[in-house]
């Protein structure tokens, strides 16, 4: 069957109208690998990753963003507008197009991923690099988009948070159950917000009898989250979340108490050796912030927060090409010059 994407397969979870334009890039239905080799490291029942970087444009945001334009579509809108730290603005980008309408994207100077930094460029949306990080650049949109004609695609826009939560329903679709801990990267806190607000959707329907604990791992160089207030000047090597003062704060926090799970921070080093044990060790190649989920679980497995027979599901936000400079960068020595004979490749290998 051809995969419709997340306007027509979740419809009825939606807040869809008969005028809705069903635009798709056929998002959504992402993989859900087991893992082989980090399931003995995290001393689990069962580890799986939401493959999420397999969505069009490379991360989870297509889903959320493909239901926020068709609805600025829908109220006849030309423009959309997001801040971004490069993967909301590549995929308001290539949505808005999609769709016919003009986008415009904010973004930190110098502290976008170039892959990501493409897509906005390649997709033609107007790209602003804003002197000042994240947070500052998500006030400007605020504010402009309530006193213009724009509309705005940030996830503070509540169609975001809806499309975004269809990935928990694939969660529980693919794995035949809930899982015991959902582990996820948390920036702007869209995203565990809008987990959250999947699974309890299904518990209120009685698809599910049981709720997972939501584990969120932020950046330790920027977790407001962990610390319980803003952070002025966030910094992490995980671009994707170096943000100080998450908009869904509330959000966040409603679903670590009310699941009865925790948020808490990784240092840069732990999020570069779980990206590489990911490439290495599962054939899965993500970005840094994508990795925080599994260097979260691997930390709370040292810390012998697990009782050993329990399921986790990683998700991993965003794929490993985005951010190709800090991948490479990661490897250097790793390139060995060599002649152009087979002599000489032989001798090097060795054989
Ligand atoms: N992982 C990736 C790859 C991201 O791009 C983001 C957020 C997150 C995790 C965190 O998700 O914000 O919902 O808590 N990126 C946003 C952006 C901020 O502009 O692309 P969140």
């Amino acid at each position: 069957m051809r995969w419709p994407g997340i306007l027509e397969y979740f419809a009825e979870y939606l807040p869809l109208t008969g005028k809705t334009p069903l635009i798709t890039l056929q998002e959504g239905n992402t993989p859900l690998i087991a893992s082989s080799s980090l399931l003995k490291k995290a001393g689990v029942g069962g580890l799986f990753f939401k493959f999420e970087g397999m969505n069009p444009t490379g991360s989870f945001k297509d889903r959320g963003m493909v239901v926020a334009i068709a609805k600025a579509k829908e109220e006849g809108k030309e423009v959309v507008m997001c801040a971004s730290t490069g993967n909301t603005s590549a995929s308001a980008a290539a949505y808005a197009r999609r769709a016919g309408l003009s986008c415009v994207v904010l973004i930190p100077q110098g502290k976008i991923a170039l892959g990501k930094l493409s897509q906005a460029l390649m997709h033609g949306a107007r790209v602003l690099a804003v002197q000042g990080n994240f947070d500052q650049a998500l006030q400007v949109v605020r504010f402009i988009t309530s006193h213009y004609p724009v509309a705005l695609v940030n996830s503070l826009n509540p169609h975001r948070i809806e499309g975004q939560k269809t990935a928990s329903f694939e969660v529980v679709e693919w794995l035949g159950r809930v899982p015991d801990f959902l582990a996820l990267p948390v920036g702007n806190a869209g995203n565990i917000t809008a987990y959250w607000r999947g699974f309890k959707e299904l518990f209120e329907l009685k698809k599910i009898s049981v709720l997972p604990k939501m584990l969120g791992f932020q950046a330790a160089g920027a977790c407001p989250l962990v610390l319980g207030k803003p952070v002025e000047n966030p910094h992490t090597v995980a671009t994707a979340i170096r943000i100080g003062n998450p908009a869904s704060w509330k959000g966040a926090v409603a679903a670590k108490e009310e699941s009865g799970g925790l948020i808490d921070a990784v240092t840069d080093e732990e999020i570069l050796e779980a990206q590489r044990m990911l490439a290495e060790e599962e054939g899965i190649f993500v970005e840094p912030a994508s990795a925080a989920s599994v260097a979260g679980v691997l930390k709370k497995a040292r810390e012998g927060f697990f009782r050993g027979n329990e399921i986790v599901v990683c998700v991993l936000t965003g794929h490993g090409l985005k951010d190709p400079d800090i991948a490479v960068k990661q490897c250097e020595g790793r390139i060995e010059e060599v002649g152009a004979s087979v002599e000489e490749v032989v001798r090097v290998l060795g054989f």
